[in-house]
């Protein structure tokens, strides 16, 4: 059974992403197989994971359909087939860790989630978008026989951010003293 782990936080660059990575990595090099996901539709994850290892380019990813998005595709488009397992990203450096990659056009999705909530008690078909998204990872951790997912997030509470609520883990700043 994969464990999934989102990283949130509201405010911005407070390094959700550097940790996403840095974990990950220090969890490879502990032996567990982890999978990066980078559902953060700027994609520093993925640039990031990219230009450490200098593999290929972020737009190559998008024409091989190699992303979050486009694993995501068949229920956000309706289209006629079932999802499936992502092509991750490996590394030559780190045998364990790969990489799920991010799309900017993951933030369309979010937009449509965001209506499927609205609509989903008049139309039954949209009730399980959200279903789609933890489907897709189970399936790409069992290719992978992943025990990670490690998610990076991105720093709005867009619906994307609301429907994995149970993965999240939220840091939020000590309180400030009384009388400071
Ligand atoms: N431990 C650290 N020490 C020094 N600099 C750091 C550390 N962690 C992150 N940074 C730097 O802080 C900046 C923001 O980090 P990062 O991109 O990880 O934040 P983020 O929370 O993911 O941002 P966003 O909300 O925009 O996605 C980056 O330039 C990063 O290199
Ligand atoms: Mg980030």
């Amino acid at each position: 059974m994969v464990s999934k782990i989102a990283l949130f936080n509201h405010e911005a660059g407070l390094g959700k992403t550097a940790i996403t990575f840095n974990l990950g990595w220090m969890l490879a090099s502990k032996g567990k197989r982890v999978i990066l996901l980078d559902a953060d539709p700027q994609c520093h994850l993925t640039e990031m994971f990219l230009s450490f290892f200098a593999q290929t380019e972020l737009e190559e990813l998008y024409h091989k359909n190699q992303n979050i998005k486009a694993g995501l595709a068949p229920a956000f488009e309706a289209q006629p087939h079932l999802i499936r397992a992502v092509d991750c990203i490996g590394t030559e450096g780190q045998e364990r860790l790969y990489l799920l990659p991010g799309h900017v056009g993951l933030a369309e999705y979010e937009a449509t989630l965001a209506r499927a909530k609205e609509l989903s008690a008049s139309l039954e078909t949209l009730k399980n978008l959200p279903g789609a998204i933890t489907y897709l990872l189970n399936q790409t951790a069992q290719k992978y026989s992943a025990g990670y997912i490690l998610i990076d997030m991105s720093p709005s509470l867009g619906a994307i951010t609301l429907s994995l609520p149970n993965y999240s883990v939220t840091h939020r700043r000590a309180p400030p003293k009384r009388g400071s």
